[in-house]
């Protein structure tokens, strides 16, 4: 039987994990879920964002979908015990390098969204971010002192060979079974590992994905292009600091950054991560008024992708749809409904 490993974290993560239970209780009342205490929660109670038992628990897990970690709370904390250290060493330990991102405009919601709706209606990009390497994790970093008193703060972006290929390939692999298209968006124009990884993927491309229509844009027009015509994207594929910031982009064209999820995969047959792309939106916290849509689609991704449990993915999207088609609505999608009785529509729609 397969074990879902819950890691609810901070801000509002409890609170929108809590309407995944709801949701899995209703939809897969056979499957295990655990929970395990982390983020700054784990920080408050035992001095670590991400204790020992939490990871192992996630590296014994079928999936682990996280909430939510950080907020203002932990600002002053040593950077390599801020809840997001824990998220980046999860990351990294799960070595789930492929952040699947898909920006998905339910026909209910193009009008929600801050483009007109025309220009949304029928969305459907998949962002696959690169989520293991690059700026997030390259030596050397630092804030330092110089001989002339003045201080300096760096950081290095550094791909190698085989880290840029491994997540092209999911991006190729991800292109044939959609329409065929991937973009591949980098900085070649300023940027050594920019121009790096233009060459990789162009070789792998010639090499193995031939088939697929490729094209290299460089991320400050990629970034323009997604609020100008999102619908010319299909796949795109990019790095980890410019698919951080590519997908926020690219929420806000789905109606909201509370319904974009994410999957994070790494080889197969391993524990993907699952997590919405927001934060802990510590604005909101506690006021039970979060979205909790992007937890809950994070959710159907861990069925499809890491559960095996597709029947279910299926009737748990259609739900959400249903919900959405029903006028259900929090307030970031201008509507008045609570995050418990948004998860309360979806479980009426299932
Ligand atoms: P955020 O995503 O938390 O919030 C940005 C804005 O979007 C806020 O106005 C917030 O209220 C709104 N928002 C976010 N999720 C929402 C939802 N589900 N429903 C309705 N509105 C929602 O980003 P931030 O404010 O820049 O970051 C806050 C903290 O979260 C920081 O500590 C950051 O590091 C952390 N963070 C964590 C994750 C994660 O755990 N995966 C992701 C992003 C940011
Ligand atoms: C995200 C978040 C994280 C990131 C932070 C919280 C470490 O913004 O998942 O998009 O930058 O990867
Ligand atoms: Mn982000």
């Amino acid at each position: 039987m397969s074990t879902l490993l819950l890691l609810p974290g901070d801000g509002i993560g409890p609170e929108v994990c809590a309407e995944v239970r709801k949701v899995a209780a209703a939809l897969t009342p056979n499957l295990t879920i655990q929970e395990a205490i982390y983020g700054g929660a784990a920080y408050d109670a035992l001095g670590t964002p991400l204790p020992d038992d939490t990871r192992d628990a996630a590296l014994a897990a079928d999936a682990v979908l996280m909430g939510a970690v950080g907020g203002p709370k932990w600002a002053g904390v040593a950077r390599d015990k801020r809840p997001e250290a824990g998220l980046l060493n999860l990351r990294k330990i799960m070595d789930v390098f492929a952040n699947l991102r898909p920006a998905y405009c339910f026909d209910a919601l193009a009008s929600a969204s801050s483009l007109k709706p025309e220009l949304v209606a029928g969305l459907d990009i998949m962002i696959v971010r690169e989520l293991t390497s690059g700026v997030y994790f390259g030596e050397p970093r630092g804030i330092e002192t110089l001989p002339s008193g003045e201080r300096r703060g760096f950081d290095t972006q550094t791909y190698t060979t085989s880290e840029i290929e491994r997540v092209a390939r999911v991006a190729f692999e991800l292109a044939r079974g959609r329409s065929n298209r991937v973009a591949s968006a980098e900085k070649s124009n300023v940027m050594e590992s920019g121009l790096f990884w233009k060459e990789v993927v162009t070789d792998l491309h010639k090499r193995e994905y031939a088939d697929v229509q490729l094209e290299h844009i460089l991320a400050d027009n990629c970034a323009m292009q997604l609020v100008r015509a999102p619908k010319q994207f299909d796949v795109i594929v990019t790095d980890n600091l410019f698919g951080d910031i590519l997908s926020d982009a690219a929420a806000m064209l789905t109606g909201s950054l509370g319904m974009l999820p994410s999957a994070a995969l790494g080889a197969p047959g391993a524990p993907g991560l699952y997590e919405p792309i927001h934060g802990s939106a510590p604005d909101i916290a506690g006021k039970g008024v979060a979205n909790p849509l992007a937890a809950i689609l994070s959710f159907e991704m861990a069925l499809r992708w890491s559960l095996g449990r597709i029947e279910e993915a299926d009737k748990l999207l259609a739900a959400v749809k249903t919900a959405l088609d029903g006028g259900a609505r929090t307030r970031d999608l201008g509507g008045s409904l609570g995050t418990a009785q948004m998860g309360d529509a979806v479980i009426a729609a299932l």
